[in-house]
């Protein structure tokens, strides 16, 4: 059996069949050294040397990661880039992606180099950008190309830690007979890209283009080739989010938020000044229109508000029906029914719509209990104390259940000058904050809906 050379990094054990002078992986110069016979003798001696490794001693997965330099992105990738990953960036034009793919090439936190190929703008233009978003990293390199042979040239010739290709839609490769675009060119390219880049643990990012009007079906086939699929979209209040529909490597729950700036996109720390509406939480007591509700959300790792709108009229099909864009209407059918079972609400032949502020999706079980208020609220039409939010699962008992993080949710929603949090009785929470006074636990939500209507409007709902 012929013995293999192989060369690995002292530095950081990155391993390459030639020798190079500096590490692609780490960015040592000299650091490469020889080793004999790895991959030749491993057949010969497989049953001999099988061992197992202690587990303690597996390095962990952060090793496994990159990270972005932006805290967003890292935070929706689940911690870092995992090496060795495909993801894909859709959005629609205009909506930053190559403005977050070049902050991304300048922030990454690597010495390896980073190739930027574009199909869709000229070195000249990406420069223009480049010095608009002030970088000038040293280790980006960019290319102007769309055919997949000589891209992959350039990659074995470039030996970057990570890659991004902008976009999708302009990759062709001339062993596919048909336009760029296509979904056999797309399909193509993306396994071959994908194929490259999974044997040397490169990163690859893939931008694509999707429009308002649905998903361009190129794009939706290489959701199912990557490993992670973010979508970057348009908020409320020129926020835009990043957030994850699909990803291996952690969970879909986050989202990152930005802001597009003449300086390019910022992260927006804060997420509460980007969803609550002013509003609810200026302080002053300036009364609510009937319907509006806010939720306190936790979704991955962060507490939100949400504000929750909903309304109900007569239906005008004889039957009651539900629509909703931002969340499940499963959920809003399943609340409406306990609210006419437990609460004696009369909802049959009204048709009912829930929506979050801001296009946002939630799907959080936290969300019931906010949504049963805003359903009750706009249908009694007197609307909901202001400064008051609140969070809690809705069981089909009509009982109230506890949420997760229900003490972080609190000190939020306290830091913020909340007035009033209704919460399910038996709600986990550190012992000074049971006292607080403007907690109050409900153990159902015939109880919760007494505490927050007997006070405002003596009566009324009985009116019903
Ligand atoms: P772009 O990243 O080109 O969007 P996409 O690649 O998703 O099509 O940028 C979108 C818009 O952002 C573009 O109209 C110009 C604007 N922009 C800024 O406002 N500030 C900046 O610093 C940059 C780079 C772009
Ligand atoms: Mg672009």
């Amino acid at each position: 059996m012929k013995e293999k050379t192989i060369f690995e990094c002292k530095t950081c054990g990155h391993k390459e069949p030639r020798w190079l002078g500096r590490c692609p992986e780490c960015g040592s110069w000299n650091s490469f050294e020889e080793k004999k016979g790895t991959a030749g003798n491993r057949k010969q001696n497989e049953h001999e040397t099988a061992v197992s490794v202690p587990l303690s001693s597996i390095s962990n997965k952060e090793e496994m990661r990159l990270s972005s330099g932006i805290d967003e992105i890292d935070i929706v990738m689940g911690g870092g880039i995992m090496k060795g990953s495909a993801v894909l960036v859709g959005g629609e034009p205009g909506i930053g992606k190559s403005t977050l793919m070049l902050q991304l090439a300048a922030s990454v936190k690597t010495n390896g180099r980073i190739l930027y190929v574009s199909g869709e703008e000229s070195p000249g233009q990406i420069k223009v950008r480049a010095e608009r978003l002030n970088i000038s990293s040293e280790n980006i390199e960019v290319l102007s190309e769309t055919e997949l042979t000589s891209i992959v040239n350039v990659l074995n010739n470039v030996k970057p830690v990570l890659v991004i290709a902008d976009s999708i839609q302009t990759l062709h490769s001339s062993e596919i007979d048909s336009s760029p675009g296509n979904v056999n060119q797309v399909k193509y390219c993306t396994r071959q890209l994908i194929e490259y880049i999974k044997t040397r643990n490169i990163v690859l990012f893939l931008v694509a283009h999707v429009t308002k009007e649905g998903v361009i079906a190129g794009p939706k086939i290489a959701e199912h080739m990557v490993d992670t699929v973010l979508y970057f979209d348009h908020g409320e209040a020129g926020i835009r989010i990043l957030r994850s529909v699909k990803n291996r490597f952690g969970s879909v729950d986050e989202i990152g938020l930005f802001t597009m700036t003449k300086k390019g996109l910022k992260e927006v720390k804060n997420p509460v000044d980007a969803f609550i509406m002013h509003r609810n939480l200026t302080g002053e007591n300036k009364e609510l229109p009937p319907g509006i509700a806010t939720a306190i959300v936790y979704e991955g790792t962060r507490v939100y508000f949400v504000e929750i709108q909903s309304l109900v009229v007569p239906a005008k099909a004889g039957i009651s029906r539900v629509f909703t864009d931002t969340t499940d209407s499963r959920r809003i059918s399943r609340i409406a029914a306990v609210l006419e079972k437990h609460v004696k609400l009369k909802l049959s032949s009204m048709d009912i719509y829930v929506a979050i502020a801001g296009g946002i999706r939630v799907n959080e079980v936290g969300i019931e209990l906010p949504i049963a208020l805003s359903i009750y609220s706009a249908r009694i039409n007197v609307p909901l104390p202001p400064n008051m939010a609140s969070a809690g699962e809705v069981s089909l008992s009509g009982e109230l259940r506890p949420v997760s993080h229900m003490e972080r949710r609190i000190k939020t929603g306290a830091d913020l000058g909340i007035k009033r949090i209704i919460i399910p009785v038996n709600s986990k929470l550190k012992t000074e904050q049971k006292y607080d006074k403007f907690i109050a636990a409900a153990p159902t939500l015939k109880e919760s809906v007494k505490t927050v209507f007997s006070r405002m409007s003596p009566g009324k709902q009985d009116t019903l």
